[in-house]
This record gives structure tokens, C-alpha cells and sequence, in this order.
């Protein structure tokens, strides 16, 4: 089961990461270009980013309780026991990444209140562009593609 689950969220980080990429340089190219905010390209990719940000987030909560380098680091360890990259992976990366899907999530509540392309287009960029850069700034890149 957590064999399962891990390797789950290991390959949906790719899609995660690729999709906040494309939503994020998409809504900039919208804002730069003064371009009309489609129902077609521009609400669906930003929608389905926020949904597997979502997914992923359900999923990391999961791992968070099963894995033996989440919770069960912290009681094994303490929280003055853990290394840097332990405490990465059992305290940073799960707290930065809720912080990064909560600001996603209000970026995506923030545009529906819009009427105007240009206002949208800003709330997406700021808001999964904050949520893509709090999330790099926490990835365990030496476990994930190491
Ligand atoms: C968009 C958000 C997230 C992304 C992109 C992401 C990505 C990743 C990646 C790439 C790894 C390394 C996987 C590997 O070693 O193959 C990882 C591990 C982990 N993630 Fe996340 N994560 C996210 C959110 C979360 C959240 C919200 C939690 C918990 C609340 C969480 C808990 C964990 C745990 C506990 C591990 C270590 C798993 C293990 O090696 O046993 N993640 N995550």
C-alpha cells in the first residue's frame, strides 16, 4: 500500500508541476498580450491544474501518515532528532505545499470574481505562481530524481 501510494505521488508531481507551468506562463502570456480569458483553453487548464494540485494533496496527506519518513519520522525522532533532510521531507515539504495548494486554490476563487480577461489572468499568474515557486523551493530532488 505504501509502495503504491508513493510511487503515485512521485509520478503525479510531474503532471503537477508541468500543468502549474503551462497555467502560470499561459495566464502571463494572457496578461501581456491583453488577450480574452476563453472558457475553452484558458478556465479549463487552469481548473484541471487546480484539481490535480488537489488530487496530489490527498495524496500526499495519505502518504503523510503512512510513509516511514513522514509522521512516523517525527515520533521516532522528535522534532530536535530530525536532520535537515529528514525534516524536509516530515515537516517542510508537507506544510510549504498545503500553504502553496491553499494560495493556489484562492487564486482560482479570486479570478471567478472577475468579469475582465486581464484581472483573471493576473489572479491565476500571482496566485499558482507563488504556489509553483513555494513547491520547487521544497521538492526532496536528490530522493525524487536521484
Ligand atoms: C503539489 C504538491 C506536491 C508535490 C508536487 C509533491 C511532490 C513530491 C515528490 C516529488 C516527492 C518525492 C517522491 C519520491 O521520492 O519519489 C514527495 C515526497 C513526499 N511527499 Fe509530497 N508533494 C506535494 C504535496 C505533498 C503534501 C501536501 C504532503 C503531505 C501533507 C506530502 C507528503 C510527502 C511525503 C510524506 C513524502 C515522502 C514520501 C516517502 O518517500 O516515503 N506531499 N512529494
Amino acid at each position: 500500500m505504501y509502495e503504491v501510494i508513493q510511487v503515485v505521488h512521485s509520478y503525479l508531481a510531474y503532471i503537477v508541476l508541468a500543468l502549474l507551468f503551462f497555467a502560470v506562463a499561459n495566464a502571463i502570456m494572457g496578461l501581456a498580450g491583453n488577450k480574452m480569458f476563453t472558457m475553452e483553453k484558458d478556465f479549463r487548464l487552469s481548473l484541471f491544474t487546480l484539481i490535480l494540485a488537489h488530487i496530489q494533496l490527498l495524496v500526499g496527506l495519505i502518504l503523510y501518515f503512512i510513509s516511514p519518513s513522514g509522521l512516523q519520522a517525527i515520533q521516532a525522532l522528535g522534532m530536535g532528532g530530525l536532520n535537515s533532510a529528514s525534516r524536509l521531507l516530515a515537516v517542510e515539504h508537507p506544510f510549504i505545499n498545503i500553504i502553496a495548494i491553499v494560495l493556489i486554490t484562492v487564486g482560482w476563487s479570486r479570478h471567478k470574481k472577475f468579469m475582465e480577461g486581464n484581472k483573471k489572468f493576473k489572479s491565476i499568474a500571482i496566485f499558482y505562481g507563488l504556489g509553483l515557486i513555494l513547491i520547487l523551493s521544497r521538492i526532496p530532488w536528490s530522493k525524487w530524481l536521484g
